[in-house]
């Protein structure tokens, strides 16, 4: 596996190196990145991972800076899982100048985390936009747990016209429910203990839908309120519709559940999708 922190180097090794397969990370990586690179394997004759963290997506104030930066440890495990290329540029590689030119995420990026994170989909178009010049992968992998970024990027490829097929890989959990996140490693002995109550809380609500119930308002009202009383500070639990995000009304179909929240000074979220049982076709 080669380590390569410049654009021009980059470029040069990745020239005929397609179908390239690619998985952006910011580092740290748990099952869930090496999830995304196993699925990469299959997917191209060479895999790349770029590890950067990207200033532009965290809000003024948020956890930039105490972002764990792991690279060696973080290379060692993409060896392993497969990969054939780590992109690692610093911030003067990635930024060489003021980033004036934006990437405008679209509509559906201002509901939901992009309402308590001002400008955050904005950094990750930009970034995302950069990378994909920079690798033109022809597939590249981003996690469902991340479900409205994952929207955002669908959206950034078709109305941008970049020809990468886009892949969204199954969240991966701990054995108590709790999505795995780069984010997990903030939490306190009690936070962790606390943190599967968001995963629960989304089963909940998704049980219910399942099993029938509409008065959906009720049910997410109830799920936040849970967890606000076990200590939680609640940014939303959300029923939406898997194709638009849209607020769910009874009788869609293809439905997830989202949910974020904090714990203590960590922001973490979750995703479950519903089935598209027959009985909510109705
Ligand atoms: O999902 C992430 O880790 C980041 O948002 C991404 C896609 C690597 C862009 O910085």
């Amino acid at each position: 596996m080669e380590l390569i922190h410049t654009v021009a180097e980059l470029r040069a090794r990745l020239a005929n190196a397609h179908p390239i397969a690619f998985v952006p990370t910011m580092g740290n990586l748990h099952q869930g990145h090496l999830a995304l690179a196993t699925a990469a394997r299959g997917r191209g004759k060479c895999v790349v991972a770029s590890i950067f963290v990207n200033r532009l997506q965290f809000e003024p104030g948020s956890d930039f800076e105490r972002y764990p930066r792991t690279l060696a440890e973080d290379c060692a495990k993409l060896e392993r899982a497969g990969c054939d290329v780590v992109f690692a540029p610093d911030e003067r590689e990635m930024y060489p100048q003021p980033q004036e030119i934006v990437v405008s995420p679209p509509k559906l990026a201002e509901q939901l985390c992009g309402s308590f994170r001002p400008g955050h989909f904005q950094g990750v178009a930009t970034v995302v936009t950069k990378l994909f010049h920079v690798v033109v992968p022809d597939v590249a992998m981003f996690g469902k747990k991340d479900y409205q970024q994952l929207h955002v990027i669908r959206a950034l490829v078709r109305q941008l016209n970049f020809a990468i097929e886009i892949v969204g890989v199954e969240t991966v959990r701990e054995p108590d429910g709790l999505a795995m996140s780069s984010r997990n490693g903030y939490l306190s002995g009690a936070e962790r203990a606390e943190a599967p109550r968001l995963n629960r809380a989304l089963q909940g609500v998704r049980a219910a839908v399942e099993g029938g119930a509409r008065d959906f308002d009720a049910l997410l009202a109830a799920a936040s309120a849970e967890l606000a009383s076990h200590g939680w500070r609640v940014d939303y639990v959300a029923l939406r519709t898997r194709s638009d995000l849209a607020a769910a009304r009874p009788g869609d179909r293809d439905l997830v559940v989202l949910g974020a929240g904090w714990l203590g000074s960590t922001r973490l979220i979750d995703n479950l999708e519903l089935a598209a049982g027959p009985d909510r076709a109705r």
